[in-house]
């Protein structure tokens, strides 16, 4: 019993402490019915810390993905916005914003307020999230996949003991993260969340700077890319010519074989009709031989030749 007595002033202490400690810091009220010097002290807190924070994010800039200023800039602005629909509880024809805001020419609350609303959209800190006005942190599908490949990336860099052997070791990772932000780059119209923008900015330069991995590879690419087209169309050719030459062969060979035939048909047509006409004059037989036979001479050279050679008439002779 006298134990949990001495321990209770060091619990209250503690107590003390964390709320004191909580109460200086950005956050949220959980109470429901908020009153304007409540809103407003949440919105001068925030605001402070997101500026604090912004002075220590710049470089390497992390405005956007750092915990505290994504949350402080984020409670800053749903605060501020509940100025303008909360009623004073004094006066309940007046506006929270009535009392705080626009009270002379210097308009330094709204000014402040607007130098940090400027400062997160000229960085488009909005692109590495799903929702615009969420307190809680959701980054969208392609940062992660971004953040997520930059830390392959740099494991795989720590890892390598000889800095000559980062571009061969880790060059998949690079490539990789490359390619998810130039699609992150496509697919926003080049209004990419700024830490994305600044971490494969470094990332580049340190590839082709300190690890010096672009000039070969470059080389080596452009190579191996004209390499690649020149077979590319060498293929292509082979496999047009081949592909008409095919196409073309067999269509004319059906057609050939079809000349063929009607020339067959043709030719029986030719040699039975002698025979059928039966009723034809032998004249006119002898007639149609003879100049079958002039024809024949005429048209072909070899064998009415041969025929009319001397040899021959003399075997004809002795027959
Ligand atoms: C209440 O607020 C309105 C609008 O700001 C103002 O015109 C009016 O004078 C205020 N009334 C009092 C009693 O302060
Ligand atoms: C994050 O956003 C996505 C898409 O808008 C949603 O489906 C998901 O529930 C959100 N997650 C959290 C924790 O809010
Ligand atoms: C790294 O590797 C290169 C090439 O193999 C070698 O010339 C160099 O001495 C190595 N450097 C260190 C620090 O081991
Ligand atoms: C990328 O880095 C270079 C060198 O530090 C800098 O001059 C340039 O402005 C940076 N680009 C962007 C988009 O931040």
């Amino acid at each position: 019993m006298v134990y949990y007595l001495q321990t209770l002033p060091v619990l209250f202490i503690i107590g003390v402490t964390i709320r004191l400690t909580k109460s200086s810091f950005c956050h949220e009220s959980e109470e429901v019915k908020l009153n304007c010097v409540g809103i407003f002290e949440i919105v001068h807190k925030c605001n402070a810390e997101f500026i604090q924070n912004a002075m220590t994010t710049a470089d390497p800039f992390t405005l956007c993905t750092n915990d505290f200023s994504f949350r402080a800039y984020r409670i800053t602005m749903k605060y501020y916005d509940r100025l303008f629909s909360t009623h004073d509880p004094k006066n309940e024809s007046a506006l929270c914003s009535d009392q705080y805001l626009n009270k002379n020419k210097m308009n330094v609350i709204t000014s402040l307020i607007g130098n940090s609303k400027n400062l997160w959209t000229t960085a488009n800190c909005d692109q590495c999230y799903n929702t615009l006005s969420s307190t809680s942190k959701n980054f969208t599908t392609s940062t992660e996949d971004f953040l997520n490949s930059l830390q392959l990336l740099t494991n795989c860099i720590d890892k390598v003991t000889n800095i000559s052997f980062v571009c061969n070791k880790c060059e998949t990772h690079y490539q990789t993260l490359n390619g998810i932000y130039e699609r992150i780059k496509t697919s926003s119209n080049n209004k990419i969340c700024f830490d994305l923008e600044d971490k494969m900015n470094k990332t580049r330069r340190d590839w082709s700077g300190v690890y010096k991995c672009c000039r070969d590879k470059r080389d080596s690419l452009t190579a191996f890319y004209s390499l690649a087209t020149t077979i590319f169309i060498i293929a292509v050719s082979f496999y047009s010519v081949v592909y008409f030459v095919g196409s073309n062969y067999p269509e004319r060979n059906v057609l050939d074989e079809r000349e063929v035939a009607i020339c067959r048909r043709s030719e029986i047509r030719d040699s039975a009709q002698p025979g059928q006409s039966s009723n034809m004059s032998s004249f006119d037989r002898n007639n149609l031989e003879s100049q079958k036979k002039s024809t024949e001479q005429d048209n072909s050279d070899n064998e009415p030749l041969i025929l009319s050679s001397p040899l021959n008439q003399a075997l004809e002779r002795l027959n």
